[in-house]
């Protein structure tokens, strides 16, 4: 074994058991502003989107003064689910079960057969339980504590790092966005976002236009933040080689990529041409969902197209698999990144089954965000932040 400083710090099991993932829903999920959604899911007045936010489902809606409000989504009655996803143009909020009734401030206002059926019902104790809700860059987020306080308190420390897109300026690309499950835990698949070393390796075919000995990345309170720049040729010919129109508010003298984690879990990724959250939600020890949006710039659709074809010879000689092989079969000859992270997450969490297994030494630069955020979630698990 070498140095204490470059060994892992988490132990197999919270990678593997039911009980970490418990303390993970219950002490990091349940106690930090969860994403839940971009700020046009919930533009009009009775629009609402559901988020599961630890062990708290949550909803937020627009009242009719048009201020954005959140509640625990759980009818004072018997606990159903009131709003469920996305939906538009609720004057009231009803429950399906015994058809109880909330309006969009959170005010229980109907209960069918009130006068035979409960006498001595007082409504004003019945109101939804509110949680926090905020706007932050574009997104919608909750806390379930509703005395959570201000999201700058939160987010205010890293934010000069996530580069300069005007997200609500963007359009979103593909109207519902991405939905990947992988069978690996959620940590895998952050510490993979935030491993700096793996990406001139596996990524050696598809992420070949950046400069891997350049990146600038580190822990600035619990989020991480990454930029490296593009690689030389690709910046050089950046008006001929982007592969989407560029968002006309990104300086050409800073291309490249801002490629930020926030905890627990929400990762965004930006360039030129596109902003993404990526957005990970551990479903089982074993399991984690990735959700992902793009936005673009506000462009036509002709320049779309323009754009992608003054670039595709560009992109045809610089992408490639890991291997030769079977591009629609293998994710290491499918010249897509995304493809391969999942690939090299999943044989991980498969090798922690191995008793043969244990953790190598961690690289000292490139796997310091690694480490650092597996102290965090030890921190936040053990009930210390
Ligand atoms: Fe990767």
């Amino acid at each position: 074994m070498s140095g204490g400083r470059t060994m892992p710090v988490l132990p197999v099991e919270a990678y593997t058991s039911q009980a970490w993932f418990d303390r993970e829903q219950a002490r990091i999920f349940s106690r930090t502003w969860a994403f839940a959604g971009l700020a046009e899911d919930v533009a009009e007045p009775g629009g609402y989107v559901a988020v599961q936010a630890g062990l708290n489902n949550i909803f937020i809606v627009m009242g009719r003064d048009r201020r954005l409000r959140a509640f625990h989504n759980v009818c004072r009655h018997r606990g159903t689910q009131l709003l469920r996803a996305v939906g538009k143009a609720q004057k009231a909020i009803t429950c399906p079960y015994h058809d109880w009734t909330y309006d969009l401030e959170g005010r229980l206002i109907a209960v069918p057969n009130r006068e035979t059926e409960f006498p001595d019902l007082d409504a004003a104790c019945l109101g939804l339980k509110p949680a926090a809700v905020d706007r932050w860059r574009g997104m919608l987020w909750v806390h379930p504590d509703s005395n959570a306080g201000s999201i700058m308190d939160w987010f205010g420390e890293v934010e000069p790092l996530l580069g300069p897109h005007r997200v609500d300026e963007l359009v979103e690309y593909a109207e519902a966005g991405t939905s990947t499950d992988i069978a690996a835990n959620w940590k895998i698949v952050v510490e993979n976002y935030i491993d700096g070393y793996h990406l001139a390796h596996l990524h050696a075919g598809t992420l070949a236009m950046y400069d891997h000995s350049r990146i600038e990345s580190g822990f600035v309170g619990p989020h991480f933040a990454f930029w490296e720049p593009a690689a030389v040729d690709y910046r050089k010919g950046i008006e001929r080689n982007a592969a989407l129109p560029l968002i006309d508010h990104v300086s050409r003298d800073r291309i490249g990529a801002w490629v930020p984690m926030l905890f627990p879990g929400i990762g965004l990724a930006a360039d030129e041409g596109s902003w993404s959250v990526y957005h990970v939600t551990p479903l089982a020890p074993a399991l984690t969902r990735v959700v992902t949006r793009t936005k673009v710039a506000n462009a036509s659709g002709w320049a779309f197209t323009w754009q992608a074809v003054r670039s595709a010879g560009y992109w045809a000689s610089r992408i490639r698999g890991k291997f030769a092989g079977d591009a629609a079969g293998d994710p290491l000859a499918s010249g897509d990144f995304m493809a391969e992270d999942v690939y090299a997450c999943e044989q991980q969490q498969k090798s922690l089954r191995s008793p043969y297994f244990e953790h190598g030494p961690s690289s000292r630069r490139g796997e310091a965000g690694v480490r650092r955020h597996q102290a965090l979630v030890r921190e936040w698990v053990e009930g210390g932040a």
